[in-house]
């Protein structure tokens, strides 16, 4: 039996999703805020998308510096994931209240996150206004990952646990338990 749901929450039915740290620097201001609306969206360009509501102040350091990176989370991490998505850059310093190390990108000025296992960096291309968010698009311009993360450029998903968001607060992760090659 199928049993309608709140059109309100629509997007609860597509969880889980993973849940990343987006980092973005203007002048001496730089944030990190946690976005589970993300895809990529083209390979030749490579580009990128977040769904950005004009709220978050990300938002905002992204408008003005063109660029942000994507950082993949583990597991481990998992508590100053969901502080980063429940607490605004306009108020609280997450990096220092995090004590999440920030490194240098390659090619963009705002950090990339030591703790995560994989990075993209973007330059910013778009924003498209669509509904109570912005599609923000990047064309990506670097590419890294832990060397453990990755074999011949695929996930190994068993030394790796992303987070993934179920909403409400809720979190869960994969082990590669089940896993199958063709
Ligand atoms: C797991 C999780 C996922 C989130 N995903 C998004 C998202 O995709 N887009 C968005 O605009 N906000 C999202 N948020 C909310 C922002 O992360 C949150 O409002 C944050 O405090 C904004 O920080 P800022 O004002 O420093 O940019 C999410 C929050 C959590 C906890």
């Amino acid at each position: 039996m199928k049993v309608d749901g709140s059109l309100r929450n629509f997007y609860h039915y597509a969880f889980p999703m993973q849940a990343v740290l987006v980092t973005c620097k203007y002048e001496e201001k730089t944030n990190i805020v946690t976005v589970a609306w993300h895809t990529p969206i083209s390979a030749k360009p490579p580009l990128y998308g977040i769904s950005l509501s004009s709220k978050r102040y990300s938002f905002e350091l992204i408008k003005k510096s063109g660029e942000f990176a994507v950082n993949f989370a583990p597991f481990e991490i998992l508590e100053r994931v969901h502080y980063c998505g429940t607490h605004s850059g306009r108020s609280v310093d997450k990096i220092k209240e995090t004590g999440l190390t920030l490194l240098p990108a390659k090619k963009i000025k705002a950090p990339l996150i030591k703790e995560c296992y994989a990075h993209l960096e973007c330059k910013l291309r778009d924003t498209i206004e669509l509904g109570d968010h912005f599609f923000v698009v990047g064309e990506v311009v670097s590419v890294s990952g832990d060397d453990s993360a990755f074999e011949k450029g695929v996930l190994k998903i068993e030394n790796v646990k992303p987070v993934y968001y179920l909403g409400d607060s809720t979190y869960t992760t994969v082990d590669g338990n089940i896993k199958r090659e063709f």
